[in-house]
């Protein structure tokens, strides 16, 4: 199988989570695209918050009714997907440049599911570049802080702007990208402190004590994982 079969065992495996009524976070990604998908297909009387233009775009598409995060009371469910998922289910996340409007729809959830293909598990944090997400004015002068703040958690690399197509990308929210290449993060809750005090960062792809469940798809089925 492969890893987009994994990706959509997953997320349809998470579409049977939701019940009618519920106020469902939607995450960004091809994973969480395939949640889209299986929701809208069980025609459920549910309200979506999605957590990127992108994934408003898809939703609507399929007929899903959305609200704004400040036009709900609170979500019940989110279903996302992880560029990486570390012990204790810390993630990285950020790889589709949402990781601003994803963790502020993760943080107002009751529940939060994390939905991946079987490559996206690791022992150690830190091998998919880090995604940081930086205020445009003075970007430059806030990349060589990040450095510091990485080198004093024993990161020996900088971050990276993200470009594509010869433009910085730009979140949803306007904001730029830096990706940080760790290589090995020993201490995530350590780094996740030094980059937000960093004047400039908006907000950075560790999510941690934020997941309450992973499915997990492999070729022997859905795999459920608990921090
Ligand atoms: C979006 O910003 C990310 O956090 C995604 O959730 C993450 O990159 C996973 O994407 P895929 O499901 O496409 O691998």
């Amino acid at each position: 199988m492969s890893a987009e079969n994994h990706k959509q065992m997953a997320g349809e495996a998470a579409a049977a989570f939701v019940q009618p009524g519920m106020v469902v976070g939607l995450g960004t990604g091809s994973t969480a695209a395939w949640f889209v998908k299986a929701l809208a297909a069980r025609s459920l009387d549910v309200v979506g918050v999605p957590t990127s233009q992108a994934t408003a775009d898809l939703a609507l598409s399929l007929g899903l009714r959305l609200a704004d995060l400040d036009e709900v009371r609170q979500i019940d469910l989110t279903v996302d997907g992880a560029d990486e998922i570390g012990p204790g289910l810390a993630l990285i996340k950020g790889g589709g440049a949402a990781l601003l409007r994803e963790k502020l729809v993760w943080e107002a959830s009751r529940r939060c599911v994390v939905i991946a293909d079987a490559a996206k598990q690791v022992r150690t944090l830190g091998r998919f570049a880090l995604p940081i997400e930086v205020v445009a004015f003075g970007h430059r002068s806030t990349a060589l802080r990040i450095s510091d703040a990485l080198s004093e958690c024993d990161i020996g690399v900088g971050a990276r702007l993200r470009v594509k197509d010869g433009a910085p990308v730009r979140t949803d929210g306007g904001n730029l990208i830096y990706d940080a290449p760790c290589g090995t993060i020993e201490d995530p809750a350590m780094l996740a402190d030094a980059l937000k005090s960093v004047t400039g960062v908006v907000d950075h792809g560790l999510f941690l004590d934020l997941a309450d469940e992973a499915l997990i798809g492999t070729d022997a089925g859905v795999v459920s994982l608990t921090p």
